[in-house]
């Protein structure tokens, strides 16, 4: 099977291709069809002739898609769009990565797939108005919400406090934020599984558990050893961040348990990554590339207060 990843140099995109080199999956970057432009799509989907293609791409960074809701419906609604469109016409069948900011966190136990979305950010409206556009035009086609990815190909939360706890003796984190954190290799595991099984419908999928970010701080210091920075917890109204945020936002992972898959917990995945991270690191390994922060990047260290933490990126 010819699996088509679109957004093949992001967080998740470089995890799926990765996992995926010997099981069919060629990747696409934006210099090989930007989404917002349906002729360049569907030339990529002539050039390629997927049987599924997993839509990865997105302007997934919150606080940028506040500021700029006009090019977050250009690419996470418009551009999934594109996608869809193209996906039908060549024949493939097609994966849409979403966001637990489709729900506005009002609920206080998992998030089912038959709750309804009722996004509070530009970001969370772009994507959900993405699931719709795709569901659409391709109504076998399968949306996969997940949440709080991190891994070694990109920045994200772990890598952003290690960088801080280099430097600083205390770090200021929201702790009134509660959802499920994500190894980007675990989710995209699973993403190949839905894409080989040929899974349609809305599929809910992180790693097990869930924690507020400062929680999630404090594990990602305990477990490197970092005990002595101390992590000071802060409300999301201190954080000083532009786009709200759910409450919560915990995405029952009921519905993967029904396509025969369960995600390890959010506190080994984290180990696997620190374990990764430490071997990229050792003097004379083969490292793992770190893309460069891009204006799009994801919603991965909006938690830490800018006051007291600064902004590591
Ligand atoms: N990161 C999270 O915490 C999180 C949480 C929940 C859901 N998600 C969802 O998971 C998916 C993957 O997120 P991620 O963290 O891997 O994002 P990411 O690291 O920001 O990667 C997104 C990729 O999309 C590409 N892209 C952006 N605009 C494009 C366009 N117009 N045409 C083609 N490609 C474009 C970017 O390429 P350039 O760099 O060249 O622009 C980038 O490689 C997204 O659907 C996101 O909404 C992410």
């Amino acid at each position: 099977m010819k699996i088509l990843v679109i957004g093949a140099g992001g967080l998740l995109g470089s995890a799926l291709v990765e996992q995926g080199r010997s099981r069919g999956v060629i990747g696409a970057t934006k210099n090989d069809g930007d989404i917002r432009d349906a002729a360049a799509v569907r030339a990529l989907f002539l050039r390629t002739r997927p049987d599924c293609t997993i839509l990865a791409a997105a302007y997934a960074d919150v606080d940028g898609c506040e500021r700029q809701p006009h090019l977050a419906i250009e690419v996470n609604f418009k551009g999934a769009a594109h996608v869809a469109r193209a996906a039908l016409e060549s024949g493939s069948r097609l994966l849409y990565v979403s966001t637990d900011y489709v729900f506005d966190g009002a609920k206080n136990s998992p998030y089912e797939i038959s709750d309804p979305p009722n996004p509070l950010s530009a970001y969370g409206r772009s994507k959900a108005a993405g699931e719709a556009a795709v569901l659409e035009i391709l109504p076998q086609a399968c949306i996969v919400r997940t949440a709080r990815l991190f891994g070694t190909t990109g920045h994200c939360f772990p890598a952003a406090i290690l960088e801080l706890a280099a430097t600083r003796a205390e770090i200021s984190v929201v702790d009134d934020q509660i959802g499920s954190p994500t190894f980007h290799c675990d989710l995209a595991g699973a993403l190949l599984h839905c894409a080989e099984t040929r899974t349609a419908g809305v599929i809910h999928a992180t790693n097990a558990g869930a924690c507020s970010w400062f929680d999630f701080a404090k594990e990602i210091l305990r477990a490197s050893g970092m005990n002595k920075v101390s992590v000071r917890a802060i409300s999301s109204g201190q954080s000083g961040r532009l786009a709200p945020r759910p409450k919560y936002s915990v995405l029952s992972n009921t519905s993967l348990r029904a396509c025969g898959i369960s995600l390890r917990s959010w506190q080994e995945a984290l180990a696997a990554y620190l374990e990764e991270r430490q071997a990229a690191q050792q003097p004379g390994q083969q490292h793992t590339q770190q893309h460069p922060q891009q204006p799009g990047a994801p919603d991965a260290v909006h938690p830490i207060a800018a006051g007291t933490a600064g902004r590591p990126r």
